[in-house]
């Protein structure tokens, strides 16, 4: 018993550690019309954040907006449980299951929360919380609602998630916790080959923040992009990336969401998100509906980068979501590559990225939006650029590029 409470302990503060307790907070960016920001008095093009469809500032997403603050206020100031239950969140939850082609669907206040929300309904249920090295923060918070012992396996590596199941004793009965797709390279988990080793009894909460919106066919998201079902799959996301606006949502089977509503204190205690923030994402979710071409010019902008960039010379990793993750290099030559960066206008990209990366990196983040002049440009700088370590991958990154490029 002792033992097994000190190895609780144990995975979770190795979990911990891994984020960089250093960073000090980067100076603020005003946002400029569709593409660009106000940084240190200057105007530079934009490739980062997530808003790769550029909802964030539709004029459209205003409109829903100001309208739903016009009819509903600033807040509802009480939790959906007691009675701030406007009829908002049911018309967005109702857009949001059949968007993503679920049961059901939960608003949460934020994205962080949606993955928390989940975990405290599933606690008591499972042996063991198994987890990527390099979850997101919301998904090893939610981890610890369980309650039961954290193992922690290897990025992205079906196999090492199967032995670390085949470890965890004859009846062991995992819940499994990963992103969908991984914020600092773009890469995907493999949703398909983790169901495969999962024993009867478990499950897999995948955070897809990143992946619902933009990944799959329709963009359903990372279940959609693996070509597989809901059946044990807890799909969480957020309103305030590809959507534009802001909230999170867990989407699951009707059980499931009754479950949280009954038992979850980051439901139950919670205020839910503004209602004109709602109004915008019902009005993103239409756009999206309405707008096809949208992810179509994401990854024709997408597919264009990349093929550059090979061309010049640079190895970049297939991953099939808008972010291109430079291969890392020494600090001078990020130093040189941020100045290139700047004397060309763009804003240098270069972040720190928790678990995932200890030195800094360049991630660029595609949008549907950038025009050719802003991706020519961008390519043209990368392409004269040579730093020694170019064509050096992480190991992550070589992952990454046996996995297919297309969005599905
Ligand atoms: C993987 C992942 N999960 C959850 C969140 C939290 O979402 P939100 O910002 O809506 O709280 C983020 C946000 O950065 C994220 O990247």
């Amino acid at each position: 018993m002792l033992a097994q409470a000190a190895r609780h302990f144990l995975t979770c503060g190795f979990a911990e550690v891994k984020y960089d307790k250093s960073m000090t907070e980067p100076e603020a960016l005003r946002f400029v019309g569709t593409n660009q920001v106000r940084w240190r008095r200057r105007t530079l093009i934009y490739f980062s954040g997530c808003d790769c469809f550029r909802l964030a500032r539709d004029p459209r997403l205003a409109a829903a907006a100001r309208k739903s603050l016009a009819e509903a206020g600033l807040n509802v100031a009480a939790s959906r449980r007691t009675t701030g239950n406007h009829p908002i969140y049911t018309r967005l939850e109702t857009a949001l299951a059949k968007n993503f082609g679920a049961e059901t669907a939960l608003l949460l206040p934020d994205g962080y929360l949606a993955p928390l929300a989940a975990a405290q309904a599933l606690a008591g249920e499972f042996t063991h919380a198994l987890i990527d090295e390099f979850a997101h923060g919301a998904l090893v918070d939610a981890a610890k609602m369980l309650g039961c012992p954290i193992k922690i396996f290897r990025h992205r590596d079906a196999e090492d998630l199967r032995k670390t199941i085949s470890h965890s004793g004859k009846n062991s009965r995992p819940a499994v916790f990963t992103d969908g797709m991984f914020a600092h390279d773009g890469s995907v988990a493999p949703l398909r080959d983790y169901l495969k080793h999962l024993p009867p009894g478990g499950i897999v909460l995948v955070d897809d923040a990143h992946g619902a919106g933009v990944l799959g066919a329709t963009g359903k998201g990372s279940l959609e992009f693996a070509c597989v079902g809901r059946e044990k799959i807890i799909q969480c996301a957020t309103l305030s990336k590809a959507f534009g606006s802001y909230g999170g949502v867990v989407l699951a089977a009707h059980a499931f969401r009754e479950k949280i509503l009954a038992s979850s204190r980051s439901f139950i205690g919670t205020t839910p998100l503004p209602p004109p923030l709602a109004g915008a994402a019902l009005a993103a979710l239409e756009i999206l509906r309405c707008e096809p071409a949208r992810r179509r010019r994401l990854f024709e902008n997408l597919f264009f980068v990349r093929t550059q960039l090979r061309a010049a010379g640079w190895d970049i990793a297939d991953t099939p979501g808008p972010i291109v993750r430079l291969p890392d290099f020494a600090a001078a030559e990020t130093e040189e590559l941020k100045t290139r960066l700047l004397a060309a206008g763009i804003y240098p990209p270069l972040i720190k990225y928790s678990a995932a990366s200890a030195q800094w990196i360049f991630r660029f983040v595609i949008s549907s939006e950038h025009t050719p002049t802003h991706l020519r440009k961008l390519v043209a700088t990368l392409a004269a650029f040579r730093p020694r370590g170019v064509g050096k991958f992480s190991a992550d990154t070589k992952i990454a590029r046996t996995r297919r490029t297309a969005p599905r």
